[in-house]
């Protein structure tokens, strides 16, 4: 650390948070005899604690957002300058940023056309929800109105998002939720509920969508929304023929596809800027967050086709022909001035390729760890941003507990280096580790990352 917080200011923090700030996704009771972690600086893929303490981060801010590592001057260069000449106004007028982000943008996503701001992913997939209802009501009179989501998956935090929430331990005691959203199965070849594989499996997994459209009615049914790599609900992989069915069906039943890319979204799957594109996949609706600005300022976008867009000023009789809808947040301009580098930063340094050739070495060796902790069913992902799902038995692939998982989690940050883990995500199935490190990682951060998981399966379940 520089030195810029004493000791002394520290323990006053530590006092200061335990006091007044609820942390998220935290049991608090601990901290009656514990103190919680504050994390105060980082720097590359490393921060450090209130104890001076390094940690490599291997989930990029412990949810897979800051993705060009921290400490970027040219970010906050950025978004300093910015913020001097403007720093707000509502998104119903253009600004600079704004303007020359979504230009750049879109020019990386063929096919696609706008950019609606706002500050989270939970609220882009909302706009997305909203305007899938809208266009029920102008176009089918208010019917086509379900929204299909996928078990497993994961769309944000609000009412709204969790209505479309596939991981059902995470959503108990939030409900009632709102009406006319349905689950479709998950794709998990690993814990396949059909006996195939390979494309028929993908395939299969996708017909189980169409049968939910037709049960349902297809003239009931507006949108489908996926993640194009299921994150929190255990890094699933779609298997091959999945999505190449799921395009056709969503075309057969006129059925808008809304790709969630909060996590995969700008690089984390590498080669590609989104995790769709290596689907060959053609959404209606695109929304991404985390790694939009990497964390340096809150932005995310729900992008649409021209096709959706039309749909919101084609009738000039209609005194309901626009989306009435605003974000006030989503008019900041820190956020796309933050976008804008750090988009020109992943292209400068070949961070979509460095993701590919560091994922690949990654998850081999995270593979390899099978050889030698038969605790290790199956690792999987793809770039950087991969699981490692832990069996208590590899042939009934009985999950290990959620305790066991979260003691390898704090063996590794003991060991210096923060993972991830699914928790209270999907009953009885919280049981893979996650690792999403920053585009920028080296072997070298590699190996160190992967030592640690080693040392620590070898601590808890040798
Ligand atoms: C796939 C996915 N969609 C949406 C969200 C919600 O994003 P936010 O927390 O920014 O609202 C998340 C958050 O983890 C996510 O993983």
């Amino acid at each position: 650390m520089d030195g810029t917080l004493t000791q002394n200011d520290l323990s006053h923090v530590v006092e200061a948070d335990k006091r007044h700030v609820w942390h998220h996704l935290t049991q608090h009771k601990p901290f009656e005899t514990s103190d919680p972690r504050i994390i105060v600086e980082g720097k590359g893929l490393r921060v450090w604690d209130q104890h001076g303490r390094e940690h490599i981060d291997a989930v990029s801010g412990a949810v897979w957002t800051v993705n060009v590592g921290y400490g970027r001057q040219s970010i906050v260069d950025a978004i300093s300058e910015q913020l001097m000449k403007l720093n707000y106004f509502a998104g119903a007028a253009g600004s600079v940023p704004g303007a020359l982000f979504a230009e750049k943008l879109i020019s990386k996503m063929p096919g696609m056309s706008r950019v609606y701001y706002t500050n989270s992913g939970s609220e882009a997939n909302e706009k997305a929800f909203k305007m899938v209802r809208q266009i029920a009501h102008k176009r089918y009179g208010g019917k086509k109105n379900k929204i299909l989501y996928r078990e497993r998956d994961y769309h944000g935090s609000t009412i709204g998002a969790m209505s479309a929430g596939g991981q059902l331990e995470r959503n108990m005691q939030y409900g009632p939720f709102a009406p006319a959203f349905v689950s479709v199965p998950h794709c998990l070849e690993y814990r396949a509920q059909w006996d195939l594989s390979g494309e028929a499996y993908g395939q299969r997994a996708a017909d189980a969508i169409e049968e939910v459209i037709l049960r349902e009615g297809p003239d009931t049914v507006g949108a489908l929304c996926l993640e194009p790599v299921t994150a929190g609900g255990g890094v699933i992989l779609p298997p091959p023929g999945y999505w190449e069915r799921v395009q056709e069906i969503c075309r057969k039943y006129d059925i808008l596809l809304h790709i969630d890319e909060v996590v995969c979204g700008v690089g984390r799957t590498g080669t590609h800027w989104f995790g769709y594109q290596h689907y060959g996949v053609e959404p209606d609706f695109v929304t991404m967050a985390k790694g939009v600005a990497s964390g340096y300022a809150a932005i995310a976008c729900c992008v649409t086709s021209e096709r959706v867009f039309d749909m919101f000023k084609d009738d000039d009789s209609d005194p309901l022909n626009y989306f009435r809808d605003i974000s006030t947040f989503g008019g900041c301009t820190a956020g796309p001035a933050a976008a804008l580098e750090n988009m020109r930063i992943i292209e400068d340094e070949n961070l979509l390729e460095n993701t590919t050739k560091m994922g690949d070495y990654m998850l081999e060796k995270l593979a390899a760890l099978g050889d030698k902790h038969a605790v290790v069913g199956e690792a999987r992902g793809k770039g950087l941003f991969l699981g490692l799902e832990l069996v208590s038995d590899r042939s009934t692939k009985e999950p290990v507990s959620e305790k066991q998982i979260g003691a390898v989690v704090g063996a590794c940050a003991a060991d210096g280096v923060i993972i991830g883990a699914t928790n209270r995500s999907n009953p009885g199935l919280n049981n893979v580790l996650c690792f999403a490190p920053p585009l920028i990682a080296t072997a070298d951060d590699i190996d160190q990352i992967v030592d640690a998981v080693d040392r620590s399966l070898t601590k808890v379940f040798a």
